[in-house]
């Protein structure tokens, strides 16, 4: 099914699965300290870059193993933008968590909001999902943004409930239902 729907396109974006050929883009955004500050991986170098996009380049299904979709977000010369991530946490009951990440030279044109709104859209659509959540650092305050952007409902606040590069961290919690994403998305 998920096959089927990508690539997908968006006035200004296209949201196609991962290739061989994204290696670069990824090491290049992902070995940014501030792209890794809230993340709870390091910085990518270029063996751990090989060994996610194989597992990126999987994900390309709700509905078998990896019960999970990786995505690209490109602009509309095919340039990697950014990148977002579906998973089944619950598969019977179609519970899901996304994930969204920003090259920093393409940062404040709204392009992961046009991109998630999309992805959103189909996962209470066609991909039949019930719920998504996002979950971040508590400190996280663009991504916290980008949730609350899209719709999200700010939902719980943990304490102390992940250890994270030296340190305790607190947890966002953020969830959408069908009813929350927005009729019309803003130009
Ligand atoms: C979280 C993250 C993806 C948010 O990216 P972002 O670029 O702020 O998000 P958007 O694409 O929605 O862009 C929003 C900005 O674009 C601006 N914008 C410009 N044109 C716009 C348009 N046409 N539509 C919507 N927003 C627009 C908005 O005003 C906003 O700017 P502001 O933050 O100054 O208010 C990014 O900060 C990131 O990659 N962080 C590092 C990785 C990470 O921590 N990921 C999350 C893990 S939980």
């Amino acid at each position: 099914m998920s096959e089927a729907i990508f690539p997908r396109y968006t006035r200004r974006l296209e949201l196609r699965f991962h290739t061989a050929e994204d290696a670069a883009d990824l090491l290049r955004v992902y070995s940014q300290k501030s792209v890794a500050r809230y993340l709870l991986e390091d910085r990518w170098d270029e063996e751990y870059t090989q060994e996610q996009l194989a597992k990126r380049i999987s994900r390309v299904t709700l509905d078998q193993e990896p019960h999970a979709l990786a995505l690209v977000v490109a602009n509309d010369m095919g340039r990697y933008v950014g990148d977002l991530a579906l998973w089944l946490t619950d598969i019977p009951h179609r519970q899901a968590e996304i994930g969204w990440v920003s090259d920093p030279q393409c940062a404040g044109l709204g392009y992961l909001r046009e991109a998630a709104n999309e992805l959103l859209t189909l996962a209470f659509g066609p991909l039949r999902v019930h719920r998504v959540v996002a979950h971040m650092d508590a400190r996280n305050a663009a991504s916290a943004a980008l949730a609350e952007r899209l719709g999200f409902r700010k939902e719980g606040y943990l304490r102390g409930d992940l250890f994270s590069k030296n340190e305790y961290t607190d947890t966002l919690i953020y969830g959408m239902l069908a009813e929350d994403l927005p009729t019309c998305e803003p130009a």
